[in-house]
């Protein structure tokens, strides 16, 4: 688990709530409520990382023009965000480029905490993006809903942001990964409509690759 942050606040949310008017969008401003949600609930390098550096990422990648995203709120916190791109394989790059100083010291500080961790900063700093097969360039990044919240609805009602915001950019497909361990997601997908294209192997892990053709979308009303 993540230190130097407030844990997620679990209580238990009222099952018949009204969640109509409760989606913004995502801003810098989330970016630490949000951290917190992704280093508690989101598996992967990020999350390995740690808690400030996913801060700095999201910090620092919200105040590009190509990423964009959608926060759902439950008496003032955030239940749930999805994050994403219209330029997948600049993103990390442009987020080490934007803040390579705070982004060294992040990884001076923790091989001095967690010597053990130098392993994954070389997979970080030799890090590239896998080359997916469509060379889709929009991708849906992250999503996650703080589980008493999860089943509610909410993850389906950020995606349906998510592509109308996408639509109006003109763009009718965009992709998504997932770890082949993430069965819950999975089948979250596929309830969404995406389409599973290919499985795929990243630093040792394999993950499977889901599209969507937002061409078939019928209902984008709120
Ligand atoms: C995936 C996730 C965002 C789904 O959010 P959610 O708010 O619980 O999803 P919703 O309530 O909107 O569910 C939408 C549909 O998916 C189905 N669904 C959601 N989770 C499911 C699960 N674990 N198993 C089967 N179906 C599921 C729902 O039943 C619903 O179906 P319906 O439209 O027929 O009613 C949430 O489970 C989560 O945060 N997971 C952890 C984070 C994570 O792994 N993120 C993905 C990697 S970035």
């Amino acid at each position: 688990m993540c230190k130097n942050r407030s844990p997620v606040i679990v209580f238990m949310p009222n099952r018949e709530m009204d969640i109509r008017n409760s989606i913004t969008v995502l801003k810098p401003n989330h970016s630490q409520e949000v951290s917190v949600l992704h280093a508690d609930l989101i598996p992967g390098l990020l999350q390995e990382l740690g808690y400030p550096m996913i801060h700095l990422f999201y910090e620092t990648a919200l105040k590009s023009e190509h990423n964009f995203g959608f926060v759902d709120f439950r008496e003032n916190k955030i239940a749930g965000f999805v994050f994403g791109t219209t330029a997948i394989s600049t993103l990390y790059k442009d987020v080490a480029l934007r803040r390579a100083f705070p982004i060294v010291y992040q990884m001076f500080r923790l091989i001095f905490k967690k010597p053990q961790k130098i392993g994954l900063l070389l997979k970080v700093i030799f890090y590239r993006t896998y080359r997916h097969q469509t060379g889709c360039e929009s991708e849906l990044v992250f999503l996650a809903v703080n589980p008493p919240y999860q089943k509610l609805g909410i993850g389906k009602k950020l995606m349906t942001h998510f592509h109308d915001y996408l639509i109006q950019k003109g763009i009718s497909r965009y992709e998504a990964s997932v770890e082949i361990e993430n069965e819950s997601t999975q089948k979250f997908n596929e309830k969404l409509g995406m389409q599973l294209e290919y499985v795929y192997t990243e630093f040792g892990i394999k993950r499977l690759r889901y599209s969507f053709d937002l061409s078939t979308c019928q209902n984008h009303s709120r």
